[in-house]
């Protein structure tokens, strides 16, 4: 297998395991948030559940499809207490998506993946625009 290749394989796993952690965070924090700020943001992250968990799905596939083997083992997270400091993790989270899909469609260029560098794009639209409507709320706060 071609470096480049490699490396790219290696970068969407750990993709894939950010995205099942942030699925898993998400579903948490969805599930134990209380009181109005609570009852908000399980109304913003609950479509987020699926959203991070939809981007996993195809990271897995997408690496199987590359002669990779996807990882099973999420990125393990610990949720802050509060609804605000919860935010402020998730707004972290979606900032770093963002930056590592960024490296990620250059390696995907290198690999001459450019299908795959479109979809990343794509990813990058997803995570941007989640960090912008945590900013909001955050601002908001
Ligand atoms: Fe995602
Ligand atoms: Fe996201």
């Amino acid at each position: 297998m071609a470096k480049s290749k490699k490396a790219l394989i290696d970068g969407l796993n750990e993709d894939l395991a950010n995205e099942l952690g942030a699925s898993i965070l998400y579903l948490y924090q969805t599930s134990v948030a209380t009181g109005w700020d609570g009852e908000e943001l399980r109304e913003f992250l609950a479509p987020e559940i699926t959203g991070e968990m939809t981007h996993a799905i195809f990271l897995a596939q997408k690496i199987a499809d590359l002669g990779g083997k996807p990882t099973t083992v999420p990125k393990q997270h610990r949720s802050p207490k509060s609804v605000k400091d919860m935010l402020k993790y998730d707004l972290k989270l979606e900032l770093e998506a963002v930056e590592n899909y960024r490296l990620r469609t250059i390696q995907a260029e290198e690999a001459g993946e450019i299908g795959l560098k479109i979809k990343l794009e794509e990813m990058i639209l997803d995570e941007t625009g989640h960090a912008e409507q945590i900013q909001r709320i955050l601002k908001g706060m």
